[in-house]
């Protein structure tokens, strides 16, 4: 990151603490009695976080048999690591929202398209060895925060940079590469500043280059190849693809096309779900 752009980034009064739910539910993951205490600890915390799980998990998607009205009926209902999800997408999407100034795309369109990749991430993690699926979740829900912060912050500079976009005719995270601050390195910062695990960071500075990656090589590419899928299935944000790119599949990842396929064929399947169940709930 340049020098210039860091001690701007220092100076940025109004960046975001982390939210404590993500901090809790980050924390316990190891011991599963402990993580569902959590969990209902923090729902019972805030009412309407509480709410709108509830409203999720009565939602068709679920196809819950009876009606779920209780924290722990979810929990027996869903299954502890779909709540968890539900609790880490549903306190970050309450926590960036609202219109970002822009007609391009809005709030919406990044969570649609996180919580895309997020599904994506962990289904492909589930033919991928040693990555693991829920934490991928996440990876896959945070990728994108730096653009967040882009629009907050570098509102002007980003204007410039859809300028850019249009009469050059390039993907935005192109332009973003030929202007010069870029949302991974944005998304980074703010990783580091929360004091997210060192694959979050790896995951958030290097989705769109995995090769630069170290030690968090197969996640980072898990996620590269997730935002693609989701860009080519049109789901929420999708200014990053070019028109008839092919497909780039890490080869490290170890999958082939019928994987990629079957995941693909999964997300069409549920696109209209994930649009309908999330669109109701994020705050345009
Ligand atoms: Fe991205
Ligand atoms: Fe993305």
């Amino acid at each position: 990151m340049q020098a210039s752009l860091a001690k701007r980034l220092d100076k940025l009064q109004d960046l975001p603490a982390m939210p404590n739910t993500l901090v809790m539910v980050l924390d316990s993951v190891s011991d599963p009695d402990v993580s569902i205490k959590n969990i209902e600890k923090i729902l019972e915390n805030d009412p309407m976080l509480a709410t709108k799980v509830l409203r999720m998990a009565n939602s068709p998607y679920y196809g819950a048999a009876n009606r779920v009205n209780s924290i722990a009926r979810a929990i027996l209902v869903l299954g502890f690591n779909e709540i968890r999800n539900l609790v880490i997408g549903l306190s970050l999407t309450g926590m960036f929202s609202g219109d970002l100034g822009f007609e391009e795309f809005n709030s919406k369109t990044i969570w649609l398209h996180s919580l895309g990749v997020a599904k994506v991430c962990k289904y492909l993690s589930e033919h991928i060895k040693d990555v693991d699926p829920e934490d991928m979740f996440t990876a896959g829900l945070i990728h994108d925060l730096g653009r967040f912060i882009m629009a907050i912050d570098f509102t002007e500079e980003l204007k410039e940079m859809f300028e850019m976009k249009r009469s050059l005719s390039i993907p935005l995270s192109e332009a973003e590469e030929r202007y010069g601050i870029t949302h991974s390195e944005l998304g980074a910062y703010l990783a580091q500043k929360w004091g997210l695990s060192d694959m979050l960071k790896d995951v958030l500075r290097y989705h769109h280059a995995p090769q630069n990656a170290g030690p968090y090589m197969l996640q980072v590419a898990t996620v590269f190849l997730a935002d693609q899928l989701c860009q080519k299935i049109k789901l929420g944000w999708d200014l990053d693809g070019e028109k008839n790119s092919r497909l780039l599949v890490p080869k490290c990842l170890g999958i082939d096309g019928k994987i990629i396929q079957d995941v693909a064929n999964r997300l069409k399947h549920e696109k209209s779900d994930i649009e309908n169940q999330w669109g109701n709930i994020i705050p345009d």
